[in-house]
C-alpha cells in the first residue's frame, strides 16, 4: 500500500498550476454515450475516478485513448447498455450513465451505487426525475433495470433537493427526449454549465431559463466535436488554503477567478491578501489567521467538497470557529485523525466546533474519503515533524500529481512504495 511522508513545517512558495476538473470530465465523459461518433477533449486530469470512468465506458463499448490529459473517444461500436457494480461501486458518478444510455437506447441496466464513507448516496431523486420522462424501473439485486417503452418523453420537472448528479443526469437524458424538458430546482455548479457547453457545442439544444431552471428541447443526432474542460475548482481551493496554513506565498494558475469568488471572499476574511489576474491569483499568507463560522451549501455557497481543508485552516486561529456541514450526513471523518495531530474539534450533530490556536505534530494517519485525504496532507504541511499518511489510493482519485506539485512550491513531501 502506497504511503506519503510529509515533513513539516515549512512555507510554500511559487505557482501551481490547476489540473482540468475531474467533477465536469466525468458528466461529460458520461454524455460522451449520446454520440455513436467521434468526441476529442482535454484538460481532462489523470486521476482514479477518470480511469474508472473510461474502463466502465469501454466496458460499454466505446473506444478511448487517454494520452497527456486528452481524451479521444470512438462510439461508432457502441451499443452494450449494461454497468457493472464492480466499477460503479468505487466511483459513485458511475450512475451518470443511466441517463445517456436511456436516451441513446431506451433501455438500460445499471448498478445502484452504493453509499461511500461520506454518506449513503442515494439516487432517487435521479430516478424519480427519470420516471418523470416515461422511463420505467426495476431495481433487483442492486441494479437499476429501467426502460422506456415510448422513448423519453419531455416533461416538467421540479427537483424535490438540489443535487450535482440528478440535474447532470436529466439534463443528458432530456437531450434526446421527444419535445421540450424544463428542469427547476437545478444544481448550478460550474461543471453543470461546463456539461451543458459540451452538450450544446456537440449540436444539442438547452438554455438556462432562470437561476436554477434550465430548459431542454430534444434532438436526434449529436455531432463530432473537441471540447477543453474547465479548471478543478476544488483542487485550487485546496492549494489557496495551503497558501494562507504555510504563510506562504503562492500563484495558483489556469484557473477563472471568477468561479471561486466565495472562497476568496472567505480566505480574505480569515486574513489572506490576494491579487486575481484573468487566470491567476495570488495568495500571500498571514500569520494572524482569525476565526470564521461556515456552513457548507450548494453553490455558489462555500462547497462542501472543501470543508475538511478550511477546517485544517481554522485549527490554526486565534478564537474558536465553527463549520456546519449541510450536504452530506457523515463528512467529519477527517476530524478524528486532526485531534491525534494535536486539534481540539468536537462534533454535535452536523456541526464541528473548532478551539483554535492548533500546533499540529505530525503522525501516522490513515486516509478515509477523498477530501478528508487532502486535509491531512495539509496538515501534515503544518505540522512539526514527520507524518505518514496511509491509504492514499483515496487521494488519487481525485488530485492530480499531488506531491509533485507541492514539492516544486518547497514541501518536504514523498511517496514510499
Ligand atoms: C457531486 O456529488 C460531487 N461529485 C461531489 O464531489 C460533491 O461533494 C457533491 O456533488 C455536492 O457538491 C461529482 O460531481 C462526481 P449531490 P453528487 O447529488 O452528485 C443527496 C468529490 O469530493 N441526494 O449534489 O453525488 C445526497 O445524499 C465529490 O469530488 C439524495 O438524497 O452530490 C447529498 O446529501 C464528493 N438523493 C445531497 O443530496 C439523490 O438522488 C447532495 O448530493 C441524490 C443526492
Amino acid at each position: 500500500m502506497q504511503k506519503l511522508e510529509v515533513l513539516g513545517a515549512n512555507k510554500l512558495k511559487g505557482q501551481i498550476k490547476i489540473s482540468g476538473s475531474k467533477n465536469a470530465s466525468l458528466p461529460i465523459l458520461a454524455a460522451t454515450l449520446l454520440s455513436n461518433k467521434k468526441i476529442n477533449l482535454s484538460n481532462v486530469p489523470k486521476v482514479k475516478d477518470i480511469e474508472t470512468m473510461i474502463e466502465l465506458l469501454r466496458s460499454l463499448g466505446s473506444k478511448i485513448k487517454f494520452v497527456n490529459n486528452k481524451i479521444k473517444i470512438n462510439n461508432s461500436n457502441q451499443f452494450k447498455k449494461f454497468a457493472s457494480y464492480n466499477l460503479v461501486k468505487t466511483m459513485r458518478a458511475g450512475i451518470l450513465v443511466l441517463g445517456p444510455l436511456l436516451a441513446k437506447f431506451g433501455s438500460a441496466k445499471v448498478s445502484l451505487p452504493g453509499g461511500c464513507a461520506i454518506g449513503t448516496r442515494p439516487v432517487d431523486i435521479h430516478l424519480k426525475g427519470l420516471s418523470k420522462l416515461g422511463v420505467k424501473f426495476k431495481i433487483l439485486e442492486g441494479y437499476v433495470y429501467a426502460n422506456a417503452p415510448k422513448g423519453l418523453i419531455g416533461s416538467k420537472i421540479k427537483f424535490s433537493k438540489i443535487s450535482v448528479g440528478a440535474t447532470e443526469n436529466l439534463i443528458i437524458a432530456a437531450c434526446f427526449a421527444k419535445g421540450e424538458t424544463v428542469l427547476s430546482n437545478c444544481a448550478i455548479e460550474p461543471e453543470i454549465k461546463d456539461l451543458v457547453n459540451f452538450l450544446n457545442k456537440v449540436g444539442c439544444d438547452i438554455k438556462w431559463v432562470s437561476k436554477r431552471k434550465i430548459k431542454i428541447i430534444g434532438v436526434t443526432k449529436i455531432k463530432d466535436t473537441s471540447y477543453t474542460v474547465m479548471f478543478d475548482r476544488i483542487e485550487a481551493g485546496t492549494y489557496l488554503i495551503a497558501a494562507v496554513l504555510t504563510n506562504g506565498n503562492l500563484t495558483i494558475q489556469n484557473i477563472n477567478p471568477s468561479t471561486i469568488k466565495t472562497e476568496i471572499n472567505i480566505l480574505k476574511k480569515i486574513g489572506a491578501k490576494i491579487k486575481l489576474k484573468r487566470n491567476s491569483i495570488n495568495i500571500i499568507g498571514n500569520s494572524k489567521i482569525k476565526n470564521i463560522n461556515l456552513k457548507t451549501s450548494p453553490y455558489p455557497g462555500f462547497p462542501t467538497d472543501l470543508q475538511a481543508q478550511i477546517m485544517v485552516l481554522l485549527c490554526k486561529a486565534k478564537k474558536c470557529s465553527y463549520i456546519k456541514e449541510d450536504i452530506f450526513e457523515n463528512r467529519f471523518m477527517h476530524v478524528a485523525e486532526l485531534n491525534r495531530m494535536g486539534a481540539n474539534i468536537s462534533i454535535k450533530g452536523n456541526v464541528a466546533y473548532i478551539s483554535g490556536k492548533t500546533n499540529f505534530i505530525g503522525a501516522e494517519l490513515m486516509a478515509t474519503d477523498l477530501r478528508a485525504s487532502v486535509s491531512l496532507v495539509l496538515a501534515a504541511l503544518n505540522a512539526k515533524g514527520k507524518s505518514v499518511i496511509n491509504r492514499i489510493y483515496h487521494l488519487d482519485r481525485g488530485y492530480e500529481h499531488i506531491e509533485k506539485k507541492l514539492k516544486k512550491v518547497g514541501a518536504k513531501i514523498k511517496r514510499v512504495y
